[in-house]
């Protein structure tokens, strides 16, 4: 795995598992590949593109910034804008409180403000770009440009999990389930919150699907307890505590579950 182009800073990304989260994409042949909950989509910026690719969020103006990163148009006008684009804190209020008027303002103003807010959250989100220790605009085409490429021909859309996770396909299809933890630390992380119910949805979902998938989540009973028809693999790693820098940001032992309705082949990494 080369090096991996970061389009957003987003809360829950999974860089830091990606080696360990390979082996688990590269034990399935697969001509189509989903993401229900494509968040910063660290796993498809990473992974190899296969014929079919499908990336879905219900949060809309994401998926209208990826939709606008994608258009080769668009990606020219955000890439020409950010040049002469500064970050500091009234320029970073004055986008906050912008209106916009069609999609192409609303992924301006939704990679701006992903860019300069603390931990690149956009729900209540606070000024949080650090001199020196940020990418700063006139370098946001670093990322721009090589995701935008990745995005061709990709599939974006804005739907309900269900609807991606149940749509057939002539193909062997893979599923890269992320969906928000069972019990979240911290205070909402996306616009779209997740209860109780929408967890047993998600295990009822994907007990029936024909589509094979690998799915993270937190180590916790209740999650133990709804996949116990399935292969529950515990992992351990270490992540970024401050991920609005993952070049310095200092390193904490995590442990999740990867779970499968799929073997995978013996392996060091845990
Ligand atoms: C943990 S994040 C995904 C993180 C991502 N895989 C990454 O690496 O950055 C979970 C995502 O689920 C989305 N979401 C919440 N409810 C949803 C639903 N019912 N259907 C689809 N997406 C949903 C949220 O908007 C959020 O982006």
């Amino acid at each position: 795995m080369g090096k991996v182009p970061i389009l957003f800073r987003y809360p829950g990304g999974k860089f830091y598992a990606l080696k360990l989260l390979s082996e688990f994409w590269n034990a399935v042949p697969h001509g189509e590949y989903r993401e229900p909950f494509v968040g910063g989509g660290s796993v498809f910026f990473a992974k190899q593109k296969v014929e079919t690719n499908w990336l879905n969020d219900l949060d809309e103006e994401l998926i209208t910034t990826y939709k606008n990163v994608k258009s080769p148009r668009s990606r020219k006008k955000l890439i020409a804008s950010f040049k002469n684009e500064v970050a500091n804190k009234e320029r970073w209020r004055e986008v906050f409180e912008s209106e916009t008027k069609d999609d192409y303002e609303v992924a301006k103003k939704y990679y701006y403000l992903n860019r300069t807010s603390f931990s690149g959250k956009l729900v209540s989100p606070a000024w949080g770009y650090r001199e020196k220790r940020s990418l700063p605009p006139e370098r946001w085409h670093e990322r721009l440009g090589p995701c935008g490429e990745k995005l061709k021909d990709v599939k974006l859309t804005s739907l309900d999990f269900e609807k991606v996770i149940k749509a057939k396909s002539d193909k062997e299809v893979l599923l890269f389930v992320d969906p928000p933890y069972f019990k979240p630390k911290k205070k909402k992380h996306y616009r779209h919150g997740f209860t109780s119910e929408d967890h047993i949805r998600l295990a009822s979902t994907l007990k029936l699907t024909k589509h094979k998938f690998f799915l993270t989540y937190e180590d916790c009973e209740e999650v133990r307890e709804l996949y116990k028809w399935a292969n529950i693999h515990e992992v351990k790693f270490f992540y970024r505590v401050d991920n609005s820098n993952i070049e310095n940001g200092s390193r904490k032992m995590g442990f999740e579950l990867i779970i499968t309705n799929y073997e995978i082949p013996k392996t060091t990494l845990f």
